[in-house]
């Protein structure tokens, strides 16, 4: 569905000029969750912001279905760390804020998605709250909804559960994969968590120190299993991963 070829890029600060990443190639494939994980200042967010359409200067190509990413064309649903929610807008309003910037009209079917996706995520009896009346977990929750209610071809998020504290963190993944399951959104997330990457990435990408690069694409057997702490696997992946990471290796 996505395909990245030699994709670099280079920031330029002050008369320097810092190359963030590459060259790095990789494919996406459709309906899978990808989590990326790798030493702090990779690459990983930059890698995102390209994805998101928010970095529009790099060197190598990025197609998505054949034509070069273009988010004014295609849908994709960005959830930065902060939630990215308007605090003058309630929750109901902050939901369907993706439909209404794409001028779509919210017609019966999209309401019922709207409602089946607020309800999965247990957010009805907040519609009419304003975002700092909100929890860490809800407005997690509700940056999720809207994704979700969106629908986009791609979704991006960016350290997603990292501000919440474990047990809320645990509660919002569950749920995240839950819905994730139903509507199978092709989803790239950004982690700092081994455990995280583990639990929610089918495909695990392991970058290499900046500028970054692929060390590895893991297909990742353990997704969505629950007590990952009972399995052997899971600390063998664990060890693996750590050690990659740690030795920031260079390809
Ligand atoms: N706006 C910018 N101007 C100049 N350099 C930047 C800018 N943004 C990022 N960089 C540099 O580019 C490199 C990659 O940064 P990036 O934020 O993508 O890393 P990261 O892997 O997301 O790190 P972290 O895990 O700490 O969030 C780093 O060396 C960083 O200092
Ligand atoms: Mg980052």
């Amino acid at each position: 569905m996505l395909r990245i070829d030699d994709l670099i890029v280079s920031y330029k600060a002050q008369k320097n000029t810092i190359k963030a990443i590459g060259p790095l190639s990789m494919e996406i494939g459709s309906g899978d969750i990808y989590a990326i994980i790798g030493p702090s200042g990779c690459g990983k967010s930059t890698l995102l912001h390209v994805l998101g359409g928010i970095i529009r200067e790099y060197q190598g190509s990025v197609l998505i279905k054949g034509d070069r990413l273009d988010p004014k064309i295609h849908d994709i649903g960005f959830i930065p760390q902060g939630f990215g929610l308007l605090p003058w807008k309630n929750v109901e309003e902050n939901c369907l804020l993706a439909l209404n910037i794409k001028g779509k009209i919210v017609e019966d079917n999209s309401k019922q998605r709207i409602n089946a996706v607020m309800n999965k995520l247990n957010i009805d009896s907040l519609k009419e709250r304003y975002p700092n009346e909100l929890s860490g977990g809800q407005k997690q929750r509700v940056a999720i909804a809207r994704a979700f209610i969106m629908n986009p071809a791609l979704l991006l998020m960016d350290e997603p559960f990292s501000a919440l504290d474990a047990l809320t963190r645990e509660d919002a993944q569950k749920l995240f994969i839950d819905i994730w399951n139903q509507y199978k959104i092709t989803t790239v997330f950004v982690t700092h968590s081994i455990e995280e990457a583990i639990y929610m990435g089918k495909k695990i990408v392991i970058m290499s120190e900046g500028p970054g690069n692929i060390v590895e694409i893991i297909d990742n057997t353990l997704f969505n299993v629950e007590n990952l702490g009972e399995r052997e696997e899971y600390y063998k992946l664990t060890k693996h991963i750590r050690r990659i990471i740690k030795k920031g290796w260079k390809i």
